[in-house]
């Protein structure tokens, strides 16, 4: 039988998959590695079938390879025997649990097939939420910057595991980025901040994410034309006479 890796999305219960709902009505169990993935989870499926993971929030790889087997040896005759799901928010495949216990399996229990429904990751949802559009022809890296790092070198970067924003936006902004800040976007749970002001997320925040732009960075667009004829536009019907307008 199967291991289902389903990607929640960013947090807000609707922004699901139907493929990933519809995986989450048919398992055995849903495993969940934390609290917010399990009040998603639990939006889709009774408390009942949810079986909680606990993954520690430490660097010490002793003490997470410890927490991989220890989960990867309770999922393993579960999916054995029948169908079970491990959920995380966003997508499987980035920077999530998911790919530990995955290679963890690999190693330790190798029979257990393996499926992934992706999830919409906070990794495109910013671009949405910051209303940030990468456009055709742009790059754009992911990075990591907890406490307080600022990776440089792109012109474009969304930052993850942003824990100290002012250092961050300090940083950055010497090194000659704009930056701006997302914290639980598409989320239920929490309040949403979307801001270019680092003070208003000075808090330690696990789910805050920036994007930092090169200052002054040229951007040429096939539409930029558009933008002179609106002009034109605009000046002409400023000019025209009110008695032949079709008012
Ligand atoms: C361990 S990574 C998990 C990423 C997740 N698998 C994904 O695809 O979005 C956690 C980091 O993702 C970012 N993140 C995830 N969801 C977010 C959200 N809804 N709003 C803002 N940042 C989010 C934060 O930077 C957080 O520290």
């Amino acid at each position: 039988m199967t291991l289902y890796g389903v990607g929640l999305g960013p947090g807000a219960s609707d922004l699901i998959s139907v493929r990933g709902r519809e995986i989450l009505d048919g398992v055995d169990v849903v495993y969940s590695p934390g609290r917010l993935s399990r009040a998603v989870a639990t939006e889709h499926v009774p408390e009942s079938r949810i079986g909680d993971l606990d993954f520690p929030m430490t660097s010490d790889e002793d003490r997470l390879r410890e927490a991989w087997k220890e989960a990867a040896a309770e999922i393993a005759p579960e999916a054995r025997d029948g169908d079970v799901a491990f959920v995380t928010l966003g997508d499987p495949n980035v920077y999530s649990t998911f790919g530990h216990l995955r290679r963890t399996l690999d190693a330790f229990h190798p029979d257990i097939g393996v499926e992934i429904v992706p999830g919409i990751s906070a990794m495109t949802a910013f671009a949405t939420a910051l209303d940030v559009e990468v456009e055709a022809g742009a790059g754009l890296a992911l990075r990591e910057a907890a406490g307080g790092r600022a990776p440089t070198g792109p012109d474009r970067m969304v930052l993850f595991k942003v824990t100290d924003a002012p250092e961050t936006a300090r940083k950055l902004d010497q090194a000659g980025y704009d930056v701006r800040f997302g914290r639980r976007l598409f989320m239920e749970a929490g309040e949403t901040v979307v801001t270019a002001d680092a003070e208003r997320v000075a808090d330690r925040d696990y789910y805050t994410l920036a994007y930092a732009e090169r200052r002054g960075l040229e951007t040429s667009r096939a539409t930029d034309e558009f933008a002179a004829d609106a002009d034109a536009n605009s000046r002409v019907s400023a000019t025209a006479d009110p008695e032949v307008s079709d008012d």
